[in-house]
């Protein structure tokens, strides 16, 4: 440790603090640093300290303390007398006894116990009985403590002058029993004491001089530098963080991979949620008694209930594709389509229903089209699964494309997402052939992250669709998860402040 620039980098309070301590044999309370030093504000010895003990010069220990304070009754005995002093002034004043009556013009009722007993015990008067009147006589120190303090008074005043101060508790017991006289607190107060670097910083010379501790406009103008040095900055000091607004990292993360689309030549397209099974699930010869079409998974909407498909032509070819292929040479599902069931309203469950919307309203090729937007499942929320989660979702229309290709554009993608190592397996879906998955190695293990193919002409000859469309669909939030190493998904919804601001961007 640099003993000479630590010296160099203290601040001339913080030096004060330290030479102040020093005087006081290492050890002492802010308000006795107060006072010694000459300090003209308590802020500057605690703002000091609390330098000087990040510096590790002092260490500032706090401990619970009881002090006392006067009560209402203590400040009124302090300003009319204690019962017994009004008691022994009226005596004295009637010549050196009075009858217990004479009292009543200087104590309330209840104060007469109060000032006969204390007349007694401290000795000021003697208590006698004539005939049926109470009688009290001054005694000898009850006529010299006429014009001087008694403890008790000295205390009260002491309090009086310097509340918050520490007394013998047992010896003014009477007092501080004595409801609303003297009253007990509790505070916290701070020691500050030198520690061994401390002390060994103050075996060299600490000169408390002129120095220029800020570049004001004043010190440039004046060009004090001249005569006066300049105390360096620490930069290495603690200072509180300062957070400013910013994005969301899993927007940002959104933004990226758009703009991996848009550099790789794709153009956005956007959907609604609200779809009917027709376009989310009937085009993509999903078949109507498909699991995946029962409450489990789908969100059927109450309202509205149903959708009108406006082209009946495409219902018709649809129905058809299902029931035995229709004009695509396949052989469908053979069963009987049901027109209303295709009506249904629901929370789209992919975002292949935007992209198959988009071939219906253009078929003809090229396209590369992408939509990154927010699919409904019935899913029970845990660590790694959402109801509600985002899908990437593209395609490429095009008469030369192959299934080489869309390998190709998802490698591709994953690489400038960052991940190197990803492969890909046979898969099943019911409007692709081929069909696979994609896998990310990610710590140790292959994590799912969507599905691919090239739409099937059950999906494709009724829109007219001639050329092979490359298709995808993968998960965002699972991408997210690896991206920023959470290991639970709800994370990303969870307004954690510590991870959205740790989060680098
Ligand atoms: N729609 C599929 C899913 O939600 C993904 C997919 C999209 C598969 C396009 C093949 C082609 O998991």
């Amino acid at each position: 440790m640099d003993i000479d620039k630590i010296i160099r980098e203290l601040s001339s309070l913080e030096k004060r603090v330290l030479l102040t301590l020093h005087d006081l044999d290492g050890k002492a309370s802010p308000e006795d640093i107060f006072e010694k030093g000459n300090f003209s504000q308590h802020v500057e010895v605690m703002n000091a300290a609390s330098w000087l003990q990040a510096k590790q010069l002092v260490k500032v220990e706090e401990h619970v303390k009881t002090v006392y304070v006067l009560g209402n009754e203590g400040e009124d005995f302090l300003e009319h007398g204690l019962p017994e002093r009004r008691a022994l002034n009226k005596i004295i004043e009637l010549g050196g006894s009075a009858r217990l009556q004479d009292l009543l013009s200087i104590l309330k009722q209840h104060e007469i116990p109060v000032a006969i007993g204390w007349l007694k015990q401290k000795g000021w008067a003697t208590i006698t009985k004539q005939g049926s009147d109470t009688v009290l006589t001054a005694t000898e120190s009850g006529k010299t403590i006429i014009d001087k303090e008694d403890e008790d008074e000295k205390i009260l005043r002491f309090l009086s002058d310097h509340p918050n101060s520490v007394i013998d508790k047992e010896k003014y017991i009477h007092l501080v029993s004595r409801k609303n006289v003297v009253k007990e607190k509790e505070i916290v107060a701070g020691v500050i004491q030198l520690t061994e670097k401390g002390r060994q910083l103050l075996k060299k010379d600490i000169k408390i001089q002129d120095e220029i501790t800020q570049i004001t406009d004043k010190v440039i103008k004046e060009k004090s530098w001249e005569h006066k040095p300049i105390r360096p900055y620490d930069v290495s000091a603690f200072a509180p963080g300062v957070h400013g607004g910013k994005l969301h990292p899993f927007n940002v993360l959104i933004d990226d991979i758009r703009q991996i689309f848009l550099e790789m030549g794709f153009q956005e397209i956007a959907g609604d949620f609200v779809e009917s099974s027709f376009w989310n699930m009937d085009v993509l010869f999903i078949p109507q008694d498909h699991p995946a079409r029962e409450m489990q998974d789908t969100f059927y909407c109450k309202q509205p209930g149903s959708i009108e498909i406006k082209d009946e032509d495409i219902i018709e070819k649809i129905a058809e594709v299902h029931k035995n292929g229709g004009s695509t040479g396949s052989d469908g599902w053979r069963y009987d389509f049901s027109k209303e069931e295709g009506k249904r309203a629901l929370l789209r469950t992919h975002t292949t229903v935007n992209t198959i919307r988009y071939l219906y309203e253009h078929p003809t090729p090229p396209a590369k089209i992408f939509s990154i937007g927010q699919v409904f499942r019935k899913e029970n929320i845990d660590a790694t699964h959402l109801p509600v989660f985002y899908q990437i979702e593209g395609i490429v229309h095009d008469e030369h494309a192959t299934f080489r290709q869309l390998i190709g554009i998802l490698f591709e993608f994953y690489k400038r997402m960052g991940f190197e190592k990803i492969r890909f397996r046979p898969a099943y879906f019911p409007y692709t052939e081929p069909s696979m998955e994609i896998e990310v190695y990610w710590n140790g293990n292959w994590m799912e992250l969507g599905g691919s193919g090239i739409f099937r002409p059950e999906v494709t000859e009724p829109g007219g669709i001639k050329a092979p469309v490359l298709a995808w669909g993968l998960g965002l939030e699972r991408l997210a998860m690896l991206k920023f190493g959470l290991q639970d998904i709800r994370k990303l919804y969870q307004s954690d402040f510590d991870w959205l601001r740790n989060t680098p961007l």
